[in-house]
């Protein structure tokens, strides 16, 4: 070893020891006759002081000549310090340096390299193994190593099977878009990279192997946001001989020992919330329940008063703001132009002041009478004080509007506190959901997620009302996982098929070694997918997953650093029959 120490260990008990330290010259501080260097490694920072009378002639004038991130070895002995940092775990000592060795010169790094950087994020993407350096960034994938190291503990205790699956395969239907891998053997034809491995580890299934997992990597042409990336990974489960609660209880166990171990958070059981509850009472399927605020439905109370809007809406639901009667104009004008932005769309917002003397204000006083704005305020339960917040239209867009504007007023009121943690189970999902532009259903979670049985007999005649044995996680309105009990009959699951609009020949083709599988003694099973890096993000207090990912790309799907994705040679295109496809194109149009 080229060292004797960390940066992070040393101290007042190691004083007069005589070590040797490896690392990077973070600050500098040459004041003539005395240079201080703090020396940094992943474990921490530890002052080096080389001084006159002390050190000999030719190391301090080496050490004046140190620039920042050189690549250094110091021998020295540990003292005291005479300005202790009580700030750094080292803060009491430091290495009076006898023997300086530079392992390395450095250039001017283009940010600093701590906490508080300079660098923007594009220059630390481009520089991304520098930012990787610094001390708040390396933290997030300690917790991240830690969560893999105690997802494998917690999974292999309970007789979960590691396996692997295979990266190059066939497309699976779990909604996105594939990337795919042309074959140079098999010229015109491409595997697919994997969204999930859904079919394998339910094959695995059919192979007894009875409990399986794996972190594994899943690739998803879709675009991006602050919680999703083209590369993702996954803790991906899969058990048989189970029913849905089962499955419920084995990965609120997963989560609770997660927390426990990684955040020291201590969960009490999870509440669990119906599909149908979530998106009346949240307009969402993944409500951030840290705080109420829930959506009160308003139709009754305010139609058929000569409000036009309200009367040919849909839906009239509102929300109550507590203690926020005294918004000014320019608040409630701020909070209107939130909800009719392009990405919201609501056509404008009604407010009700329901205001701290008991009297009403509000922005359709011409329609109803404080008598009628009184009764809105007891249906919601509101005081004196408190603001009521309304839309209006079709339900779906009117639920997700209200949703922005709910989880929007509690981020403004302070309730969505980052080192809380309300984890929640959303369950019944419906099973299908039509898509009006196709004119067809979808699957909701995926195809091969069974109905509930007792809604089966609807599944001829009123295929969208059939609710789905799937559910998701949910911690802080951020879906952590989802999954579902799946089908296991080659009947069914052909039914299914149908259902989504593939013809028999369609199924065959892509899904017949599933189906075939299920012919040989498949097992009743099912599964869960966790969005490992959300939950990492999650218990780091982040919103954007990418601050836990090593290299992530960025919101075009590029990799600054490396430069990709990139063009390919002409002879790779050859190789791979490419062009001649693309020919082959021209020449048949
Ligand atoms: P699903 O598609 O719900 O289920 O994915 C499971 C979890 O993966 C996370 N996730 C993502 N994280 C980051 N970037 C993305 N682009 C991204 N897409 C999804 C989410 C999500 O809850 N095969 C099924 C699971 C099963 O049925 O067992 C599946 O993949 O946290």
């Amino acid at each position: 070893m080229l060292r004797t120490h960390t940066c992070g260990e040393l101290r007042l008990e190691d004083k007069g020891k005589e070590v040797t330290l490896c690392g990077w010259s973070q600050t500098v501080r040459d004041k003539g006759g005395v240079v201080w260097i703090d020396l940094r490694d992943r474990y921490g920072v530890t002052q080096l002081i080389f001084e006159e009378g002390v050190s000999s002639p030719e190391i301090l004038a080496q050490a004046s000549k140190i620039h920042r991130e050189y690549v250094l070895q110091a021998t020295g002995e540990v003292v005291e310090r005479y300005n202790k940092n009580p700030n750094i775990p080292t803060g009491d000592v430091e290495i009076r340096v006898k023997e300086l060795t530079i392992l390395n010169k450095s250039k001017t790094p283009p940010f600093l390299i701590e906490d508080e950087t300079d660098g923007g994020e594009d220059l630390r993407m481009k520089y991304r193994y520098l930012d990787l350096r610094r001390n708040i960034v390396r933290k997030n994938f300690e917790l991240r190593h830690r969560m893999m190291q105690e997802t494998r503990r917690y999974l292999d205790a309970q007789q979960f099977m590691e396996v692997e699956t295979p990266v190059l395969i066939k497309s699976t239907p779990e909604g996105a878009r594939d990337f795919v891998v042309p074959s140079r053997m098999n010229p015109g034809e491409f595997y697919a990279l994997p969204q999930s491995p859904q079919t394998f580890k339910q094959l695995l299934m059919v192979s007894g192997f009875d409990r399986y997992f794996q972190i594994v990597k899943c690739f998803r042409d879709e675009d991006l946001r602050a919680d999703r990336q083209p590369e993702f990974t996954q803790i991906d489960c899969e058990m048989a001989f189970v029913n849905q609660e089962d499955i419920l209880n084995t990965f609120e166990g997963l989560a609770r020992h997660l927390f426990k171990e990684v955040r020291g958070v201590e969960f009490k059981e999870f509440p669990r919330m119906q599909y149908a509850d979530a998106m009346r009472l949240y307009g969402s399927d993944k409500p951030d329940i840290r705080f109420g605020m829930e959506f009160v439905e308003l139709n009754e109370l305010a139609q058929n008063k000569g409000f036009n809007v309200f009367d040919q809406a849909e839906l009239v639901v509102a929300i109550k703001a507590e203690g926020c009667a005294d918004y000014t104009r320019k608040q409630l004008d701020a909070l209107s132009d939130y909800v009719k932005r392009p990405q919201i769309g609501a056509k404008g917002l009604v407010y009700v002041k329901y205001n701290s003397d008991g009297s009403f204000k509000s922005s359709v006083d011409k329609f109803y009478s404080e008598e009628d704005l009184k009764a809105w305020a007891d249906k919601m339960e509101a005081k004196p004080g408190d603001l009521l917040l309304v839309l209006s239209g079709d339900t779906s867009h009117t639920r997700r509007a209200m949703n922005e504007l709910r989880l929007h007023m509690g981020s403004e009121l302070g309730l969505r506190k980052p080192d809380e943690y309300q984890p929640l189970w959303v369950l019944d999902f419906p099973l299908l959901e039509y898509d009006e532009e196709t004119k067809r259903y979808h699957a909701m979670h995926h195809p091969f997620t069974s109905p509930k049985p007792e809604d089966m007999d609807k599944l001829e005649n009123d295929p969208g009302s059939v609710r789905a044995n799937a559910y998701d996680m949910v911690i802080n309105g951020v879906e952590v996982g989802g999954g579902s009990i799946r089908i296991f009959d080659r009947g069914l699951q052909q039914q299914m098929f149908q259902l989504l609009g593939f013809t028999e020949e369609e199924a065959r083709k892509q899904f017949g070694f599933l189906m075939d599988a299920f012919e040989y003694g498949a097992p009743p099973h099912g599964g869960i997918a966790f969005g490992f890096d959300r939950l990492c993000a999650l218990m780091g207090g982040k919103d954007s997953i990418r601050d836990f990912i090593a290299f992530p790309k960025n919101t075009s799907g590029r990799d600054v650093m490396i430069d990709s994705p990139s063009p390919i040679s002409e002879e790779q295109l050859k190789e791979l029959d490419l062009k001649l496809r693309e020919e082959a194109r021209n020449n048949r149009s």
